[in-house]
């Protein structure tokens, strides 16, 4: 009904809406499609929505459940269903008592947090380097999350981040890393990933053969299989559970490079601004539910308006990675082609999400977003104030840096009204069509509680534009064939046996090994 609805409104409405007539008729649009929710305000206003598109969307919500599915996530139940589990990464943010799971959870994260704290104490514990070795949601969360609260992090102890099977990731790290003063985090839920296991095992061969002895004082793990980690020789192992889908934990003892970053007092902070973000999710009307909104406006350009990508533009250096860690989130999650019952959509799921910070995208692909041929939706992430007070400057710098500050600004708010409005009046090669959509989220300032409340928004959106696409957001089958095609093809490239392959395959195979 409501899909109908909208498709009849885009064929009547949508297809020739502009967002410059938009604004000329109705002053209060501003107002009106800007929502302020815990610690991030959204500027809706730049975006191909009108009140009837709203309406229909949220009809659209309320058709399929999303708040009784809502629920069904906060109460525990088993909504990953190819799986069998239950989705509850918001439990590990909930206040002691609040949530299922409340004793395991506070009692794991006293634990971290208290281990932390000991390695954050460099005199005793004399570590300097701390080496996360994990990938995908055993890396991207605390990779992207430490250079955004640096203004937070610790003087000295510098954070390192390993993730690829490739040994160039590692390699050059280990040529300067002291072993005495060196902890590995050997990051895996299940602890069988190749990737990980293969950057451990050299870890510790070099942690060895570099005169190290004390493996279980420098490696200890975040997993849930804790028994594979006392194999490996790893003794401090913090664990999380199985309704913790990775792309979901850096709320969890994966968050242990974050906190060791930034200490005890902020990661809690950070729970505490994503635990916000959940009750706004979870009590807010849905006309005025940001990540509701915001993953049904991922519909609407998605399946409405044909949009295939969305480029993410933090105006913030300290989220540079985090377009890299949306792309998990949203792809992971939502590039599924089955419903949740495993039968085949008749219509698109997840767009590309991409994007790099700005300004630099700006001297980059922003010729594709204001002049290509297609149009994509922008996210644009501003910050009001900077962090730089928390450093030792002279009154010079730190007026040169807020002049800085006052530049990446109006950069960031010329390029939303350049997509908007466009250059009238101009043809050819200077023309810029305009009416590009655009949302604008804002920060007061990064810190822990506000990029927690950040990433949870995120997360809830995945939630709604899964809901209502009727796909398991929590399950991730299109990783397998690669790993299983690895796991045959490995011998191969040692033995040359190309029996079987396509020619393709078997042909790169015998090149590879000339
Ligand atoms: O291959 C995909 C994946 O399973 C991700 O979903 C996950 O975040 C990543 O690999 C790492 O898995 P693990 O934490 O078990 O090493």
């Amino acid at each position: 009904m409501a899909w109908a609805a909208l498709r009849g409104h885009h064929e009547a409405h949508g297809r020739d809406f502009d967002l410059r007539e938009a604004f000329a008729r109705d002053p209060q649009r501003f107002a009106s499609l800007s929502i302020e929710a815990p610690a991030v305000f959204a500027d809706l206003s730049k975006n191909w929505l009108d009140p009837a598109a709203v309406r229909f969307l949220l009809d659209l919500a309320g058709e399929v459940g999303l708040e009784a599915r809502r629920d069904a996530m906060f109460a525990g139940a088993p909504i990953n269903a190819s799986e069998g589990r239950a989705v509850l990464h918001t439990a590990l943010r909930a206040p002691r008592g609040v949530a299922p799971f409340s004793d395991e959870v506070h009692a794991t994260l006293d634990a971290m947090l208290a281990f932390a704290e000991r390695v954050r104490d460099a005199e005793a514990s004399g570590i300097t380097d701390v080496v996360n070795i994990g990938i995908g949601g055993s890396d991207l969360g605390p990779r992207m999350a430490v250079p955004a609260l640096a203004a937070y992090a610790h003087p000295r102890i510098r954070s390192h981040f390993v993730s690829n099977v490739d040994g160039h990731d590692l390699a050059p790290l280990l040529e300067w890393l002291e072993p005495d003063r060196t902890l590995f985090i050997v990051a895996s839920k299940t602890f069988t990933t190749q990737e990980t296991m293969a950057n451990a095992r050299t870890a510790k061969a070099w942690f060895q053969a570099a005169g190290g002895t004390d493996v279980a004082k420098h490696f200890c793990a975040t997993t849930t299989n804790v028994r594979a980690a006392a194999e490996f020789g790893i003794t401090a192992t913090f664990g999380f559970w199985d309704w913790v889908g990775g792309r979901y934990s850096l709320w969890s003892a994966i968050g242990l490079p974050l906190a060791i970053a930034v200490g005890a007092d902020h990661f809690r902070a950070l729970l505490a601004g994503a635990h916000a973000m959940d009750r706004h999710f979870a009590e807010a009307p849905l006309a005025r539910n940001l990540p509701v909104l915001l993953g049904l406006l991922d519909v609407w350009y998605r399946n409405f308006h044909g949009c295939t990508s969305r480029s993410v533009a933090p105006y913030h250096q300290g989220l540079a990675r985090l377009p890299a860690y949306l792309q998990q989130l949203e792809m992971e999650s939502n590039g599924k082609r089955v419903d949740a019952g495993g039968e085949p959509l008749p219509y698109a799921t997840a767009p590309v999400v991409w994007g790099e910070p700005g300004t630099n995208g700006q001297h980059a692909y922003f010729q594709m977003l204001h002049q290509g041929t297609d149009v994509i939706p922008v996210e644009f992430i501003a910050v009001r104030e900077t962090s730089h007070e928390r450093l030792d400057l002279a009154p010079a710098v730190r007026a040169a840096l807020e002049d800085q500050h006052a530049k990446l600004l109006a950069n960031c708010l010329a390029q939303s009204q350049a997509l908007m409005q466009g250059r009238p009046g101009s043809a050819g090669h200077r023309g810029f069509p305009g009416n590009r959509p655009s949302t604008t989220l804002m920060l007061e300032r990064l810190d822990p509680h506000s990029l927690g409340a950040l990433l949870a928004l995120y997360e809830h959106r995945v939630f709604t534009s899964g809901a209502v696409w009727g796909i398991n957001s929590f399950d991730q089958w299109g990783v397998e064939l690669g790993k299983t095609l690895c796991g045959e093809l490995l011998p191969r490239l040692a033995s040359g046996d190309a029996s079987g392959l396509d020619g393709s395959t078997a042909g790169l195979l015998a090149r590879l090994r000339r």
